[in-house]
Order: C-alpha cells, then structure tokens, then sequence
C-alpha cells in the first residue's frame, strides 16, 4: 500500500473529500516524520510502537554457491514493535463468526464495524473464554452479541538449535521457544507450515483431551501457546477455560492434574480461572433460548464430550476418547497412508452426505459411523446409567459442535443413530452449533461473564 492506496482508503472510510482526505494523511504522516526524526516514539494503541532504529551494515547472500554476498550499507530504519494484540491477529487464522455475515457491504456496515472492533477492545480485558483442546487454544472475547475468537494450533515441532536458524526466525517474527539450547520449538499455528516444510508430523502438547506426560515441553509449550492469545493482566478478570468430562467406566485421574495446572498458569497471569466442562460450555453457548436446558456435544481431536444440563446445571457428563485423530489414525493404518495426509482428505474433501469416492472416503465412512455410533451408545447408556436425572416435562435439544462434526452428513448420521433404538429422553430437535470451531470458547466466555 502506498501513500496515494492510504488517501483513497481514508477517503472511503471517513466520508470525507478526497482533498480533505489526502490533507489528514500528509498532515499524519509529516507528523511521524518529524517526531521520528527527534528521536520521539509514537505509540499507536492496538497497532504498536514506531521508533527509528539504527541498522547494522548487512548483507544480503548470494543465490550460487561460490558467489559473493551483496553489502547492504548502514542507515537508519524504521521500526515497527507490534503491540501484542497486533502479534496475534497476525499470526491468527481468521474463524468465521456468527456475526461476520452481518458485517461489511455498505459504508454504514463498515463503520459499524470499526465501531464495534473499538467497543471490543474495551470489553476485552472484562471476561475471557478459552477453549483449551487437543488440536487448537480458541480465546473468545468481546460483548456476547459480537464475539470475537482468535484460535492457535495446539501444537509445535522441535528443530535443532543454530544461531543461524534463530536470527531466520526472528527476522520473520516466527515464535518459539529455547528449552535448554538444543533445539528450538516452534508453536502455535507456525508450527504447521513448518511441519510441511521439513515434511514432518507436528508434535501435540495434549493428548486424548489432556496434558501429554510423554511429552517433555508439554506444559512449556502450552504456555508459551496461550501467551499468545492472551496477554498477563492486573486486573483478575474472570476467565473460564474448557476441560473434558471423565471418560465412561474409566474415570480419569490425569484431568485433576490437567486442570489445576491450567488454571494455576492461567491465575499466574492474573486471572481468575476456572474450569468448565467442554459439553456444558457448548450448552452455553447455543441453548439459550431453551433456557440453557438440552444436550451439548463437542467432537474435537482428541475426544468428544457431552454435557446434559438443565437451566444451566449440568446434571450428566462424559467423555469419549474417540474423535478426529482415532479416525485420521485408524484411517491411515488400514489405507497405508500418513494420519497427517487422511487428516488434509478429511478436512477438504469429506462429505458423509454421498457414497464415497476411493478407498479413503470409503475408510473415512465407517471410521465415521464408528464415532457416531460409539457415541450415540454412550450417550443412550449413560443416561439409563444415570440416577436422579431430574423429571423433564419438555422435549430438549442436542446441539452438535467441534472440527469432526464439520462434514457434511454428520448431523444426519447422528440423527440415525439415535432414531435407530428408542431414546431415553424426549428430543425436540437435533441441530448443528452456529459456528463448530468456536461453540466452546464462546460458551466459556458467557460463562465467565456471568460468573457461572
Ligand atoms: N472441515 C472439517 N472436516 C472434518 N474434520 C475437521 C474439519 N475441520 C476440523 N476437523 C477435525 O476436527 C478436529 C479438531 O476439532 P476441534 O474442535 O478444533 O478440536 P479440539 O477440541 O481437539 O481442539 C481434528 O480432528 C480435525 O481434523
Ligand atoms: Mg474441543
């Protein structure tokens, strides 16, 4: 973009005549210059800190080998230090919103827009929610009619350590971590290019919906993970983040310590966190106008989960650990393909609507029917299992969410399965979250606001 691109974008988003527009922007930029040049630094709230830096003699290295390297002489640059929430709506992969299809078009939309994104900064920093799953961190933020979700890979690959390798990540302001000065881990949603680049598997700090103990950064990485996404604050604004229900029959001694270590890094930022069940977040989010009262599940990587609740109090919860990556695995072990690989077919191109096309669908449907069927037993089997359930005079919902319930077809199989066998309860209606990828954090988030 350049000077004249600046005066055209100001005079379409101020109204303003173009002459009128353009005098603004020289005036701004004049302004910069000048206070640069005394050495002034400007602060740029939500954007960062310009300064003038002094720039070392470099050079730049020859494309042959044998050739020389072309000097690049010293001056001054310059420099732009991102503001932490600039950081990370760049190196955030945007989610789609319920909202987004309200925003934009017209002029009046866009500035209802820039209007919002200013109230949002201002909310933000009043009450968060954290979807804390095995394959990404969601922070949802902002007043609950325009939420605003930022999400990172939960993951990270480990290369060797080199000064060289270093300064190249820093100059592209990738993030990662120095643990003991071996090797350098790179995480969040870096770490996929990188793992495509050295054509490598990523590595997870979670697993099957909980800390990983066999993986030594874990709890590092995580960290560094939700530094990202979220900044250290003073103020102790509630915060609640998603842990998993129990696993049926097996309990699941490993989610106290998965828990208490969350919300002990979380409070250490100055928080005031706390955990709630994945399924009921979900319940929070999509069942307000049943008054809260319904079925939440949320397929994710690891697991899936389900909360049964009525006017907000979760009467029956559980978990599975049979979600996305059984299938990417399974898929993979009996195609003879890379679970990465089943991974990139199932997220593109799966649709369980039609008959499958190749040996892959044909895997990937009834690795599918698997998860749902294992699922819908479990569900039917808990609530039989399950004693004191209160006395329900309505039909309630069951809303779906989470990555694995994205295909298309997964809400008709699901609904199959539990009009297969009759149902323990009374089901007015099943239906697909509003978003999938951001049912939970923003049921977190509503949590947190009221304090739930
Ligand atoms: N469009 C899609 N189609 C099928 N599977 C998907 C799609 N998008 C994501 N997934 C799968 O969903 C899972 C991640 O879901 P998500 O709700 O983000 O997970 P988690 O709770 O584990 O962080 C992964 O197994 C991923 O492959
Ligand atoms: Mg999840």
């Amino acid at each position: 973009m350049n000077k004249s691109d600046l005066i055209k974008e100001a005079t379409k988003r101020t109204g303003l005549k173009r002459h009128e527009a353009a005098r603004g922007v020289e005036a701004a930029l004049d302004t910069i210059k000048r206070e640069l040049e005394n050495a002034s630094v400007i602060h740029v709230r939500g954007l960062g800190r310009l300064h003038l830096k002094s720039k070392r003699r470099g050079y730049v290295p020859s494309q042959f080998p044998g050739g020389s390297h072309r000097r690049i002489p010293a001056g001054k640059a310059v420099k732009l230090t991102a503001s932490r929430q600039a950081v990370v709506s760049l190196n955030t992969e945007p989610l789609k919103l319920k909202n987004e299809n309200n925003i934009g078009g017209n002029m009046d939309k866009k500035l209802e827009r820039e209007t919002i994104d200013n109230q949002m900064t201002a909310a933000e920093g009043t009450a968060l929610g954290l979807d804390v799953g095995t394959s990404r961190l969601v922070l949802a933020s902002g007043p609950t009619d325009h939420v605003r979700a930022k999400a990172e890979l939960n993951a990270f690959i480990a290369v060797p350590y080199s000064k060289f390798t270093e300064s190249i990540l820093k100059q592209n302001n990738v993030s990662y971590q120095l643990n003991g000065g071996t090797t350098l881990q790179v995480y969040g949603n870096e770490a996929a290019r990188f793992a495509n680049v050295f054509n490598t598997e990523v590595r997870r700090p979670m697993n099957g919906g909980t800390l990983n103990p066999a993986e030594e950064y874990s709890m590092s990485v995580m960290q560094a993970i939700i530094q990202q996404l979220v900044r250290k604050t003073k103020n102790g604004e509630n915060m609640r983040f998603s842990v998993p229900g129990a696993l049926r029959n097996e309990g699941s001694p490993n989610l106290v310590y998965h828990e208490a270590m969350l919300r002990d890094l979380l409070n250490s930022m100055g928080y005031n966190a706390k955990g709630i069940n994945e399924g009921l977040a979900v319940v929070f989010a999509e069942l307000e106008k049943e008054n809260f009262s319904g079925i939440g599940v949320s397929c994710g990587g690891g697991m899936c989960n389900i909360a049964l609740a009525f006017m907000s109090i979760p009467v029956m919860t559980f978990s599975m650990n049979k979600a996305g990556d059984y299938i990417d695995r399974n898929v993979g072990a009996v195609t003879g393909e890379l679970p990465t690989r089943i991974r990139l077919i199932k997220e593109e191109s799966l649709d369980l609507s039609r008959a499958p096309q190749n040996k892959y669908e044909s895997a990937l449907h009834i690795y599918y029917d698997d998860v749902i069927l294992s699922l819908v037993e479990s569900l039917r089997s808990s609530l039989a299992e399950a004693k004191n359930l209160p006395r329900i005079d309505k039909p309630i919902p069951i809303v779906l969410s989470g990555g694995t319930a994205k295909p298309k077809g997964f809400l008709e199989k699901f609904r199959q399965a539990i009009e297969r066998d009759k149902f323990p309860l009374e089901i007015s209606e099943i239906r697909m979250a509003d978003d999938p990828l951001t049912a939970t954090a923003r049921g977190c988030l509503i949590a947190a606001m009221y304090d739930a």
